[in-house]
């Protein structure tokens, strides 16, 4: 059996150097020993990831936090006590006993705290940290159940633990410390609002299309099929050889099959864990191409549409 919720199995895998897909609020995650460069490899190598794209690691709380980085400013233990576990990634810097590949030889490692109780359990029966990216081919759209990591990389992990639907459904917002400063690497899970909300300070979003770290790259989470992004105010022009996903209102001219409203209700939250599982959808369609509907630039709206911009691209 490949795929269950069998954590004593997934932690053995691991335990032996396997890599094992991980549920974790955000997306799922495909997991290696974190300390151990033979496993860390086999992660980049199922994903037919670059390895100058660094993983982020992931442990069960703050002390572990404590116990791979050099450093943590007041700030990330203020941030980490209101919003951790949860989709909040920081960028530190790492202990030697970090391997260079797990960081791409950066001297900082994105680490964080995922809310997800098989994750939670599994990080308490074993005694190092997982390296983790998204569990999808690189440069493809991120997994959100257990079904989307088995569609294009089952035979490629030894184990999937299967912790149902991921409640958030974008990957983490990653930041980092600078002179007091929160720089955001990337949008995601924890919104703008709340960041200034728990820390009262400067905020500065890093829109770099940058090689070193690829979640940026102007072209990522991208469906194989053409993906135009228009204007949540946009007239839209109707075709039936085009899938439309669209925020909140059908086409009601359109048939059911070609379109996927993310939000009845107009709620970016709901729209945000159902957005992955949508362009999943559109590509498995039968259409030619596919039309998004950019959503309100509020709360977690505003990572959605960096999504969708990087998937049109
Ligand atoms: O929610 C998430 O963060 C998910 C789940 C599985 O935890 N993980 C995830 O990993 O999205 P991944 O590898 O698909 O995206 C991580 C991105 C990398 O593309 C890179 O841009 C950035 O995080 N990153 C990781 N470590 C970094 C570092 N040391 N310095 C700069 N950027 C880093
Ligand atoms: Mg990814």
């Amino acid at each position: 059996m490949h795929i269950g919720k069998d954590i004593e199995l997934a932690a053995q895998k691991l335990k032996d150097g396997g890599i094992v897909a991980i549920p974790t609020e955000t997306v799922y995650g495909l997991a290696a020993n974190a300390l151990n460069p033979d496993a860390v490899l086999k992660i980049y190598e199922a994903k037919n990831r670059p390895t100058f794209d660094p993983l982020i690691v992931h442990v069960a709380n703050l002390e572990y936090i404590q116990k791979y980085v050099t450093e943590i400013p007041d700030l990330v233990f203020q941030l980490a006590e209101k919003l951790c576990p949860g989709p909040l990634t920081f960028l530190l810097p790492k202990k030697e006993i970090i391997p260079d590949l797990v960081t791409s030889g950066l001297p900082k490692v994105g680490i964080r705290i995922p809310n997800h109780t098989l994750t939670l359990e599994l990080l308490q029966k074993i005694d190092f940290p997982l390296a983790a990216p998204s569990a999808n081919p690189f440069g493809y759209i991120s997994p959100t159940n257990a079904n989307h990591v088995a569609d294009q990389l089952l035979q490629k992990v030894d184990y999937i633990l299967d912790g149902g639907e991921s409640k958030i459904g974008l990957e983490s917002t990653i930041i980092s410390i600078e002179k007091d400063e929160i720089i955001i690497h990337r949008l995601g899970g924890i919104s703008i609002e709340e960041l200034s909300f728990y820390a009262k300070t400067k905020l500065e979003i890093k829109q770099h299309s940058n090689p070193l770290s690829p979640g940026q790259l102007d072209s990522h989470y991208a469906p194989k099929k053409k993906l135009i992004l228009v204007d949540f105010e946009d007239e839209l022009e109707i075709n039936t050889d085009t899938f439309y996903i669209l925020f909140q209102k059908n086409i009601p001219k359109l048939s059911p099959k070609n379109q996927f409203i993310l939000s009845h209700v107009g709620d970016v939250n709901e729209a945000a864990q159902k957005l992955f599982k949508a362009l999943r959808i559109a590509d498995k369609s039968n259409s030619q191409k596919i039309i998004a509907q950019k959503v309100p630039e509020i709360g977690i709206g505003r990572a959605i549409n960096d999504r969708l911009k990087r998937a049109a691209h």
